[in-house]
């Protein structure tokens, strides 16, 4: 499909309905189309109508190749809010959120608060690495409460004298509020939350509060998308750890081993440039590593003493049943029966079910392989003592240097390792 303004050859660009609905108000050149485009990191899907002025700035736009300078404050938050990537963590999403928000009105800092239940929920990242996000229910007394219910952006310049204003979520944030603008987050007619702008030198004005209202209904639906994916993919990932925590307790091991690989899993995927989506499949792939033992008798899988030649082989069969576990769930990918199937297997050929060799083992199974083996020999088990870390890695080491890890992989887990030992100190 061309696109019908003149002078622009590139194929048309879609924009969703919200863009055309709430400024973009002239009557649209457009087709319906349900294919999305992604240009240079922005993402823009056909959901109905799109903007003539919007379109030919997008053209602009990829002609010239060339950031469109928007000619008024209302273009530039309609283009920073179209540039929020909606299928970020919503971790990141809140960061870009706040920061996009705060150049924009020339403010320190932002809040989102979520709507559930009875109360808002002041969103917080906590842990550096985890981006993991906590919520603090905010009473609907507060600054943030009187917004939402009033359904209007709202400005307080005067905050030191001001009641209402819930002083819980400065004590979380560590963070001291002057002066505050705030309007309900809106998805179409529904509140789902607020965003509180603060601290602007000599206080915000009425047309920080426009901008503001403007930006709350253009963020609404990536936020409520990212918000409801995290709620879910925090239930789910309990779920999967609670499986793999009863597969660990029966095989001896510390309870959290399945945790702790897929912690040093996503890390070192983290190092090697892994996408965020990768990065969680390899977390779903290391967590369940080893749900194939489910299919391993006790007395095998418990037997203190030697195992014979056929046992071993049923041991190593774990593997295999896993993928076969893995491959019966929805949603489950190659990539995530890999980490599973794979992780025994060893760079030169020696390892199982397979005996595959370098490029033939999948990366999940390459990096499961050796934070498997690193947290084995690094933890206490009911037969040993945890190893010393530098004896575990210098023993990784010979192995790589024999040929049984990847050496860029082993070089990731060394980084890691000098990493948490610098953290811990
Ligand atoms: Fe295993």
């Amino acid at each position: 499909m061309r696109n019908e303004i003149e002078g622009c050859n590139y194929q048309v660009i879609e924009a969703p309905p919200w863009l055309s609905g709430y400024i973009y108000k002239d009557v649209l050149r457009g087709r319906r189309s349900s294919r999305s485009i992604k240009i240079q990191g922005i993402e823009f899907y056909v959901l109905g109508d799109y903007s003539e002025r919007l379109l030919n700035n997008m053209c602009r736009y990829l002609k010239d190749n060339v950031e469109i300078k928007p000619s008024d404050i209302s273009d530039q938050v309609v283009y920073v809010a179209a540039k929020l990537n909606s299928n970020l963590r919503l971790n990141d999403l809140l960061k870009d959120i706040q920061n996009e928000i705060c150049t924009i009105v020339n403010a320190s800092a932002a809040s989102i608060l979520m709507y559930e239940g009875e109360y808002l929920k002041f969103l917080v990242t906590v842990g550096k690495a985890s981006g993991m996000i906590e919520s603090i229910p905010v009473p609907m007394e507060s600054i943030a409460g009187r917004i939402f219910q009033e359904e209007k952006a709202m400005i307080f310049n005067d905050l030191e004298n001001n009641p209402a204003h819930f002083k819980g979520v400065d004590k979380a944030s560590q963070f001291k509020t002057k002066n505050i603008v705030g309007s309900p987050i809106w998805v179409e007619n529904e509140k789902i939350g607020v965003i509180e702008v603060l601290n602007k030198t000599g206080g915000f004005t009425q047309e920080d509060g426009q901008i503001v209202d403007l930006f709350a209904r253009l963020i609404g639906r990536k936020l409520l998308s990212s918000w409801r994916y995290e709620k879910f993919s925090g239930r789910f990932k309990k779920i999967l750890l609670g499986i793999a925590t009863a597969i660990d307790k029966r095989d001896n091991y510390t309870h959290q081993h399945s945790r702790n690989v897929a912690q040093y899993s996503v890390e070192l995927g983290r190092k090697l440039g892994l996408s965020q989506q990768m990065l969680e499949k390899l977390e779903f792939s290391a967590i369940l590593h080893d749900v194939g033992k489910i299919g391993i008798p006790d007395s095998i899988l418990l037997k203190a003493g030697k195992l014979t030649d056929d046992e071993y082989q049923i041991i190593k069969s774990h593997t295999i049943y896993g993928a076969e576990v893995l491959s019966g769930i929805k949603y489950v990918d190659d990539d995530i029966i890999s980490g599973a199937l794979e992780h025994h297997e060893r760079f030169d050929g020696s390892g199982y079910p397979y005996g595959k060799k370098d490029g033939d083992i999948s990366l999940f199974g390459l990096i499961i392989g050796i934070a498997d083996v690193f947290d084995a020999l690094s933890s206490r088990r009911t037969y040993k003592d945890a190893w010393q870390i530098s004896d575990v890695l210098r023993m990784l080491e010979e192995d790589t240097q024999k040929g049984k890890f990847s050496p860029n992989i082993f070089d990731k887990l060394k980084e890691l390792v000098q990493e948490m030992q610098a953290a811990s100190q």
